[in-house]
C-alpha cells in the first residue's frame, strides 16, 4: 500500500494511475473517513471514475509519496509522521529546492528520497483530474537511510505505468528543472503571459542575461557542473518555446489567488547566494514582485 499525502492534481495523478487497492490518500486531520471519489482524464483514452480510501490507522504504507506545494511540507510531514514507522521511505515530489532539504534535515533517521518529474497533472474542476502532460519520474536517495530503498521505491512507483528512473545524483536533475523554472515561471506570473509569450517582451529581454550570471556562479558554488550564461539562456528558451502554449503553475497560482511557490525556486537562489556570498538581485527583485501579485 502506497500512502499519498496531497490530494491534488499531482497526487490524484498517481493515486489513479497505481493499481487500484493499493493506494490511499492521508486525510487532514478534520476528513471524516471513507474515500475520495473523483473523475480521471488519462493521457489517452476515455475519463473514468476513480474511488481512493482515506488511509486507516490499521493500513501499514511501504511508502509515502508526498504531493503537497513545497511550502506544505513540513506541516503536511509534521502532523503524519508520527503514526508512521521510521523505517517508512518518504518520496518528496516538490518543485524547486529547500524544501527537500528542510525534510531530509528535520527527520535524519528516516529514509528520505527526491523526485522531480515532468508529467503534468491539472485539476479544471474539481472533481475532475487531467493527466495534461507524459514525462518522466526521476527519483533518488536526499541522504542515507534511503539509499537501500531506491530501487524498491523505483520498482512500486513505476506499477504506475508511468516512466519512473533511479538516479544517483537527485540534486543534478533536481537543479536542472529549478534553472527553467526560474527562467521561466516568474516572468510568466509578472507578465501574465504563456511561457513562448515571455522571449518577446522587454522585461524578459532585460533581466534574462544578468539572472542566468547568477544562476552560473550559484551552480558553480554549489558543486554542479559549470554552465555558461548563455548556455543556459539557450535551455531556458528550449524549453520556453517548447512549452509555448502552457501556462506555468505560478501564473496559474497567481490566477487562482493561492500563495505560489517563488520561495522555493528564486527564493532559494537568493536564500543560497546569501550563504555563499554572491549577490543575486535579479532573484530577488523577481522573487519580490511575485510575491507582491499575491
Ligand atoms: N501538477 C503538476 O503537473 C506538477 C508537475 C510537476 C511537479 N509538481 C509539483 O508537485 C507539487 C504538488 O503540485 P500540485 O499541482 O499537485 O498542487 P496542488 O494541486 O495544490 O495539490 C497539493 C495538495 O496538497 C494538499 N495539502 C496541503 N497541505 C496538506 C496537509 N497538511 N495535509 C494533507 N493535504 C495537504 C492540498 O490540499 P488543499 O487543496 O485542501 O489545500 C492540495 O490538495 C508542487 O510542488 C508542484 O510544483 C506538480
Amino acid at each position: 500500500m502506497i500512502a499519498i499525502l496531497g490530494a491534488g492534481s499531482l497526487g490524484r495523478l498517481w493515486a489513479a494511475t497505481l493499481p487500484a487497492g493499493q493506494v490511499a490518500f492521508v486525510p487532514r486531520p478534520e476528513q471524516p473517513a471513507g474515500q475520495l471519489s473523483y473523475r480521471f482524464r488519462p493521457f489517452d483514452g476515455p475519463e473514468y471514475q476513480v474511488r481512493i480510501p482515506w488511509i486507516m490507522p490499521s493500513h501499514r504504507p511501504s511508502l509515502l509519496l508526498l504531493t503537497t506545494k513545497a511550502g506544505d511540507s513540513l506541516p503536511a510531514l509534521a502532523s503524519t509522521l508520527p503514526v508512521l514507522p521510521t523505517d517508512t521511505p518518504i518520496v518528496l515530489l516538490q518543485n524547486g529546492l529547500g524544501s527537500q532539504q528542510q525534510v531530509a534535515e528535520r527527520w535524519p533517521d528516516r529514509p528520505v528520497l527526491a523526485a522531480t518529474t515532468t508529467e503534468g497533472a491539472n485539476r479544471p474542476e474539481a472533481d475532475l483530474t487531467v493527466h495534461a502532460g507524459q514525462g518522466d519520474t526521476r527519483v533518488g536517495a536526499l541522504n542515507a537511510a534511503a539509499k537501500a530503498h531506491l530501487n524498491e521505491v523505483v520498482h512500486a512507483l513505476a506499477e504506475s505505468g508511468l516512466t519512473v528512473h533511479a538516479e544517483p545524483d537527485i540534486l543534478g536533475p533536481l537543479w536542472q528543472k529549478l534553472v527553467i523554472n526560474a527562467g521561466i515561471n516568474a516572468f510568466t506570473a509578472i507578465l501574465n503571459c504563456l511561457n513562448g509569450q515571455i522571449l518577446d517582451q522587454a522585461f524578459y529581454q532585460q533581466w534574462i542575461d544578468p539572472l542566468c550570471r547568477e544562476i552560473s556562479s550559484l551552480l558553480l558554488a554549489a558543486d554542479q557542473p559549470e554552465q555558461t550564461p548563455e548556455a543556459l539562456r539557450g535551455q531556458i528558451e528550449a524549453i520556453a518555446r517548447k512549452t509555448a502554449t502552457n501556462t506555468s503553475s505560478m501564473r496559474a497560482d497567481v490566477l487562482a489567488g493561492r500563495s505560489t511557490e517563488i520561495d522555493f525556486i528564486n527564493g532559494y537562489l537568493v536564500g543560497l547566494g546569501r550563504q555563499l556570498g554572491i549577490e543575486t538581485p535579479v532573484n530577488q527583485m523577481l522573487t519580490e514582485r511575485v510575491k507582491q501579485l499575491n
